[in-house]
């Protein structure tokens, strides 16, 4: 029996019928804003244009588009065409003369206790404000400036100052280290860096501002640094480089008004880098206009957004999520979002379940490996708290176990709080397999393409897989929120994304489609690694321990790991006169730590003699996972030796 005749069948009585379905209980139908999934996805793919446009005409534009796709440069599909927007005009400004002036935009809590809120008036003033300091120091239309910065409120602060006056932000992960952030200041030439003193993290502070001066010895782009006081520790303020923030925001060039830059809707909006096949990562570029209607649709619809909510993305603003959905699209519908910055378990494991509790949050969106963390602490922690006020949750970043699954709907959501598993990509922008809360669910399956989207799982030869055989996952229709290119190497795009299947994006995963046109996700097949649901990239990591004097050469793959659903195993050759001793793999292991991030540090460090290569001298990671987990190595004609 297909799908959705059993939620018509079950329709309303919110139990499991079956083995492994989920339905939404009568009260999540009766308050979704699209009650018939099948009626609005029939109508929209006769015309995902007329539904693109009715998407973006709740919007606000300086200048309508004359066309909603233009495809005739395809890839490089380009959105509204013509319309002039800004998203700080729809995350911001337009609130301003509505009920939602006074409106809670942030409720934020630090990890040492401290809370702050701030209102969407207040959010503008600040931004404006700082949108000011950015022009006073140089910023124009079109630079680009990198952020790096620990989680506080500060941060969606400067990106929405640099998109107000149309410069490109390039958020680099705060968990990242000197080499990640000197590679990506260097690729995107930025002249304007903004970063912290530190961040708490785990009761201890990662010191970003010693870090950024690192990684400013090796690149001698960027001219002025904004560092924002945090945890009040000393830290090195180099004359005519560095300025405080609460300094620079005191001064009279920081005025709270500012005028709103008009974009064209196809003007980048930010870069964001991510790691892919080869050597350095690559810049993503996304955009004012599409970017804009893509993100606002998805989280209006998933997540059945309404003003009483209080909403959680419990992610970086640093990585795509943070983005898309803790910063553009929660502010563009008008939402109150809380941040927490720190960690899950400090002090204790249940220091989630009490920020649920004490602000009331009606959703949360978090990663399953977020989710295994803590169900090792058992079902005590969050059956001590308040959970009544969730009505939806969320689960991004990697393929989320049915245990997993089962333990979330079960003591975070009670049973009654429908899991909406949300399959994209920094790529993609916006949600793109993804359930909308009246979606029957099955645990482990983000359900079926979002309204006008159409994905495929093909064969190596591009037939279109079996029912339940496993296959590449393709995308075969555009999406206003697609990337439009990688900053400075259109080549590239076209290569890694458009030229396996011609006319059809390759997303780099293995999925299969059961019976019920339910698509499963099974991981990357690519050498991006997600650990912890952090992307990460083979290249990086060896290329990180490579850098290490001792190491000749080093391969990298990932490994199933209980909780972080990727862990890294490295094998390394070391060089002549170095000694393959505990204390040097531990040293490799910190070092990696230093350079890449402490989230890229090797869960192993094999030493070997020789690495298996290809006759061209491609190591080969497929025959390195094989052995490592005492299966059939395949075809290995192509070996060196
Ligand atoms: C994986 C994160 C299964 C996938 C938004 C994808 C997922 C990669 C899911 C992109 C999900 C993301 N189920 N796998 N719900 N969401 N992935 O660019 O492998 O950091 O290709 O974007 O994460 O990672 P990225």
């Amino acid at each position: 029996m297909m799908v959705e005749q059993l939620a018509r069948n079950g329709k309303g009585n919110g139990t499991k019928e079956g083995a492994d379905l989920y339905y939404p209980s009568a009260d999540v139908v009766e308050r979704a804003q699209v009650k018939d999934w099948n009626a609005l996805a029939d109508f929209s793919s006769k015309d995902p244009m007329g539904f693109w446009a009715a998407r973006a005409e709740e919007l606000g534009w300086y200048q309508k588009w004359d066309s909603v796709l233009d495809d005739s440069g395809k890839p490089f599909y380009k959105w509204f065409v013509g319309g002039k927007t800004n998203i700080v005009h729809n995350a911001i400004d337009r609130h301003l003369h509505t009920h939602r002036k006074n409106k809670l935009a942030f409720i934020w809590q630090g990890e040492d206790g401290a809370e702050r809120s701030m209102s969407y008036f207040s959010l503008n003033r600040e931004v404006s404000k700082f949108a000011n300091v950015l022009k006073a120091l140089g910023v124009r239309k079109g630079d680009r400036v990198t952020i790096y910065m620990g989680r506080v409120m500060e941060l969606p602060i400067a990106m929405l100052a640099c998109a107000k006056i149309g410069a490109i932000h390039s958020v680099v992960y705060g968990g990242f280290s000197v080499e990640a952030l000197h590679s990506r200041i260097e690729d995107s030439q930025s002249r304007v860096l903004i970063t912290c003193d530190g961040a708490f993290l785990n009761g201890k502070v990662v010191e970003l501002k010693g870090i950024v001066d690192e990684a400013l010895k090796r690149t001698a782009a960027v001219e002025t640094v904004v560092v924002y006081r945090r945890t009040g520790k000393p830290v090195h303020m180099e004359e005519g480089r560095d300025y405080w923030w609460h300094e620079l925001m005191a001064l009279p060039i920081a005025s709270p008004k500012c005028e709103t830059e008009k974009m064209d809707a196809e003007d980048p909006l930010f870069l964001l880098y991510t790691s892919g096949t080869t050597g350095t990562p690559k810049a993503l570029v996304h955009t004012h206009g599409g970017y804009s209607v893509g993100i606002y649709a998805t989280f209006k619809y998933v997540f059945d957004i309404t003003d009483e909510d209080r909403y959680w993305c419990a992610a970086d603003p640093g990585w795509i999520t943070g983005h898309s959905y803790i910063v553009y699209a929660p502010l563009m519908t008008g939402t109150t979002s809380v941040i927490y910055e720190g960690a899950p378990t400090y002090p204790y494991p249940d220091r989630w379940w009490r920020i649920v509790e004490k602000y009331g949050v009606t959703i949360l969106y978090t990663a399953p490996t977020a989710i295994r963390g803590l169900m090792r602490f058992g079902e005590a922690w969050p059956n001590r708290c308040d959970l009544s006020s969730l009505r939806l949750l969320g689960s991004v970043g990697e393929p989320i176990n049915p245990e997993a699954w089962r333990w979330y709907y079960k003591n975070i959501g009670k049973d009654r709080c429908p899991i909406m598993d949300t399959w994209w990509q920094t790529e993609t922008g916006m949600f793109m397999i993804t359930p909308t809360p009246v979606v029957p669910l099955k645990p482990g399956s983000g359900t079926r393409p979002f309204f006008t989207l159409r994905a495929e799982v093909l064969d190596d030869h591009g037939r279109t897989a079996a029912p339940n055989e496993e296959g590449f996952l393709v995308l075969t229709t555009p999406w206003p929120a697609m990337a439009r290119t990688v900053y400075k190497d259109p080549d590239r795009y076209v290569s890694t994304y458009w030229t396996k299947y011609p006319g059809k994006y390759f997303t780099g995963d293995s999925a299969r489609v059961d019976e019920d046109g339910y698509f499963w996700i099974i991981g990357r097949v690519d050498d991006v690694i997600k650990v912890s649901g952090y992307r990460l990239g083979t290249a990086e990591v060896e290329s990180a321990l490579v850098s290490h004097p001792a190491v000749a050469e080093a391969a990298a793959i990932g490994l199933p790991h209980e909780i972080k659903g990727n862990a890294i195993h490295t094998y390394v050759i070391l060089r002549s006169g170095f000694e393959p001793t505990e204390k040097l793999a531990e040293e490799l292991r910190q070092h990696v730590g230093v350079e890449l991030g402490p989230i890229a540090k090797p869960e192993k460090i094999e030493f070997v003699a020789k690495l298996p290569k290809t006759r061209s001298g491609k190591i080969m990671r497929r025959v390195l996972r094989a052995r490592a987990l005492g299966m059939p190595e395949g075809d290995i004609s192509t070996i060196e030796d």
